[in-house]
């Protein structure tokens, strides 16, 4: 899949005009786009301010000489640009493979415009049905926090890297949770964020524009107006 991601976030850099504030999201679709922005800004002159989604991808930029940002001194981002790991066709997504997805939906949030780029393999029919919902919460009781998650007809398991509990850049744990289907994303997404010590969950609801699938040649524009 290494050229369709390739594919599809250099297709996606290209929508970023002069001036413009973005959204630098994670993962290794995201990373292209972040590569060709920096070479547009050395060939082309483009002057941007990018918003970084997680500590890797600020390093990225960095090393590219972008400049870098927070959202607390840009409040509103023209675009951003992230990948999914389930997209399905109204365009809503599970995020949070990388473990960002706090981040990433509070930049998603407040861009006027959100492009996601994936490989063909993250469409699917019903978000779920290949990859576990990622689930930010914190460290305190989260064996209780997971039980209280459970019960709303799935089974978690906190995320490990390699032998250690996984940590996220905010400092918090990811429980990744097998529901199988979600049919409906924006209450499961309600219901989640309801219980005490879950921080946020990888559904995005309603949030994305345009799609920009990488294909082997080319890329599929899926946009929503
Ligand atoms: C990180 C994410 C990533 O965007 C998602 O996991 C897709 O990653 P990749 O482009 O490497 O397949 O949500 O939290």
């Amino acid at each position: 899949m290494l050229v369709e991601k390739r594919n599809a976030g250099r297709y996606a850099a290209d929508f970023v005009k002069d001036g413009m504030v973005v959204g630098l999201g994670t993962g290794s679709t995201a990373k292209h786009a972040i590569q060709r922005l920096g070479e547009r800004c050395k060939k082309e002159g483009l002057e941007i301010i990018g918003i970084p989604t997680s500590e890797q991808t600020k390093v990225q930029a960095e090393d590219l000489g972008l400049n870098i940002s927070t959202l607390d001194e840009h409040p509103v981002i023209d675009i951003t640009i992230d990948g999914a790991d389930e997209i399905d066709p109204e365009l809503n997504l599970i995020k949070g493979g990388g473990g960002a997805l706090l981040r990433e939906k509070i930049v998603a949030y407040h861009s006027k415009e959100v492009i996601i780029v994936a490989d063909p393999s993250k469409m699917v029919d019903v978000l779920g049905v290949k990859f576990d919902l990622p689930v930010e919460i914190i460290q305190f009781c989260s064996t209780a926090i997971i039980s209280s998650i459970e019960e709303l007809d799935c089974s978690a398991d906190l995320r490990m890297d390699n032998n250690t509990v996984f940590k996220t850049d905010n400092n918090n744990y990811i429980a990744d949770c097998k529901f199988h289907q979600i049919s409906e994303p924006y209450s499961l997404s309600r219901q989640l964020n309801d219980i005490p010590g879950v921080v946020e969950n990888g559904l995005f609801v309603d949030m994305v524009n345009r799609v920009i699938i990488g294909k082997k040649e080319g890329v599929e524009e899926i946009s929503i107006e």
